[in-house]
C-alpha cells in the first residue's frame, strides 16, 4: 500500500511544504524484504535509486547487502574518498579521461574501485590515459548483454556489445592477454525482465522466456570466462524486480538492487513482491482555480525513460486527487482535481511519489528523515552536497 502512514505524516504535520520525507523505518523493513528475497545472495546496493550517501551508509550495515554498484566514475571516487565503501562496481563504463587517470592514480581507489568494460575499445581508452606500466592493476568488469532477441524484437537494454559466450570468452583473453588490468567480475542486467511490471499474461510469459534464456547463456558465459581466466570474484546480475528469478541463477553471486529500499511509483505494479512507499516530496496546496481543482506549488518531476502516463508522478495522499489530463504535472504548479479537494486548504500537504527511485533527489536538497513517528534527522542528498553526476 502506498499511502504514507499516519505517523508520518503527522510528524511534518506542522511544517509548511514543500519538503521531502523519507520513512526510514518503511525503507528498512523493504530492504529487509530484498534480503529475504535474494535467500543468501548477497545484494549490491545500487547507489542510482538512492542518491543519499547518510541512507547509503546505513543499508551497507545490514547483513545481507555489500558492496556498492556506483553510477558515475566521478561518484565511486568521491564514496571512496569518504570511507563509505571499499567495493565499489561502477555500473557502466566511463570515458572521461581525468577522472580515470585519478583512479589510476591512488592506490586504495585501485584497491577499491571496479570499472566496467565491455570492448578493447574501452582498455585502448584506459592504456591511453595511464600506460600499464606506469599503473597498478585496474580492476575491470565485463558488462554481458543479458537482452533478449525474439525475431525481429528486442527485449533489453542496449548496452554490452557482448552477447554471445564466444564473444565474453574473446573478451576476456584480451583482457588477460594485456598488462594493468585484472578482470575480476562479469555483470549482466536484465532489465527487460527486471523492469518490466506484470503487465499481463503475455508480457509474464515473454519475462519467463527470457529468464530461462538468460540463466542457461548466463552460465556458459560464466563458466567459459573462469576457464579462460581462472576464478572471477563476483557475478553481478538482477534488480529489484528480477529479485527471485536472478538469484535462482547458480552462476550469480550477487544481485545489483536499489529502487525496492524507496518503492517509487513504477513499483506499484508488481505481483511478486509489493515494496511499501517510503520516500515523499510534499507540495503545498496554493489556490483553488475552480470547485473541484486544486493546485499545488511545483509538481514537474518526470522521470527518465521512454516518455509516457508511467513516468509522472503519482498523488499518494490525499487519496482520490489526480492530475489533470491537459497540464500534466507542471513545471511551476500543478492542478488536481477529485472531491477531496473541497476539503483542502492552502497551506495543506499534498504527498507525490516519484515514479522512480532516486531522481527525486535531484531535486532536493535533502530528505527530513521518520522513524518511530517523529522527524529524527534531515539527511542531504547528493544534491544536497553539492554533487550531481548525471
Ligand atoms: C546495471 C544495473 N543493475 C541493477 C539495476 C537495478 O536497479 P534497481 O534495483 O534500482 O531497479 C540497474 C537499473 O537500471 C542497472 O542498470
Amino acid at each position: 500500500m502506498s499511502t504514507p502512514r499516519l505517523a508520518v505524516r503527522e510528524a511534518v504535520a506542522h511544517l509548511d511544504a514543500p519538503f521531502s520525507v523519507l520513512d526510514l523505518d518503511s525503507a528498512l523493513a523493504n530492504a529487509g524484504d530484498m534480503v529475504r528475497r535474494a535467500a543468501g545472495t548477497p545484494i549490491r546496493l545500487a547507489t542510482k535509486s538512492v542518491r543519499i550517501r547518510p541512507l547509503i551508509r546505513r543499508l551497507l550495515t545490514l547483513d545481507g547487502i555489500e558492496g556498492l554498484l556506483a553510477y558515475s566514475l566521478a561518484e565511486a571516487l568521491w564514496l571512496a574518498d569518504d570511507g563509505v565503501c571499499d567495493d565499489i562496481l561502477v555500473a557502466y563504463p566511463s570515458a572521461d579521461r581525468q577522472l580515470l587517470h585519478q583512479l589510476m592514480c591512488g592506490d586504495t581507489y585501485l584497491r577499491s574501485i571496479t570499472v566496467m568494460v565491455d570492448s578493447v575499445e574501452h582498455l585502448d581508452l584506459i592504456d591511453a590515459v595511464v600506460p600499464p606500466a606506469e599503473r597498478g592493476d585496474l580492476r575491470v568488469c565485463v558488462d554481458v548483454d543479458a537482452s533478449l532477441t525474439v525475431g525481429p524484437v528486442h527485449l533489453g537494454a542496449r548496452r554490452s556489445p557482448v552477447h554471445t559466450v564466444e564473444q565474453a570468452r574473446a573478451l576476456a583473453e584480451a583482457i588477460r592477454d594485456r598488462d594493468g588490468f585484472a578482470l575480476v567480475g562479469l555483470m549482466a542486467y536484465e532489465g527487460q525482465i527486471a523492469g518490466t511490471t506484470d503487465s499481463s499474461p503475455l508480457v509474464a510469459a515473454v519475462k519467463k522466456m527470457s529468464v530461462r534464456e538468460l540463466a542457461g547463456r548466463r552460465a556458459a558465459v560464466v563458466a567459459a570466462v573462469r576457464e579462460a581466466v581462472g576464478d572471477l570474484e563476483f557475478v553481478n546480475g538482477g534488480g529489484t524486480g528480477s529479485i527471485e528469478s536472478t538469484t535462482a541463477e547458480q552462476a550469480v553471486t550477487e544481485i545489483g538492487a536499489g529502487s525496492g529500499v524507496v518503492g517509487p511509483a513504477l513499483f506499484d505494479n508488481y505481483s511478486s513482491f509489493h515494496p511499501l512507499a517510503a520516500e515523499w516530496f510534499v507540495l503545498p496546496v496554493v489556490r483553488r482555480p475552480a470547485p473541484g481543482f486544486v493546485t499545488v506549488a511545483g509538481g514537474g518531476r518526470i522521470a527518465s525513460g521512454p516518455p509516457g502516463a508511467d513516468r509522472v508522478p503519482v498523488v499518494d495522499y490525499p487519496r482520490g486527487l489526480s492530475l489533470t489530463s491537459t497540464e500534466g504535472a507542471g513545471e511551476v504548479q500543478t492542478p488536481l482535481h477529485g472531491a477531496v479537494a473541497a476539503a483542502l486548504e492552502l497551506g495543506d500537504h499534498v504527498w507525490f511519489r516519484h515514479a522512480k527511485a532516486g531522481e527525486q533527489a535531484e531535486f532536493t536538497d535533502s530528505v527530513l528523515v521518520v522513524s518511530d513517528g517523529d522527524i529524527i534527522d534531515e539527511w542531504p542528498t547528493y544534491r544536497g552536497e553539492g554533487r550531481i553526476f548525471t
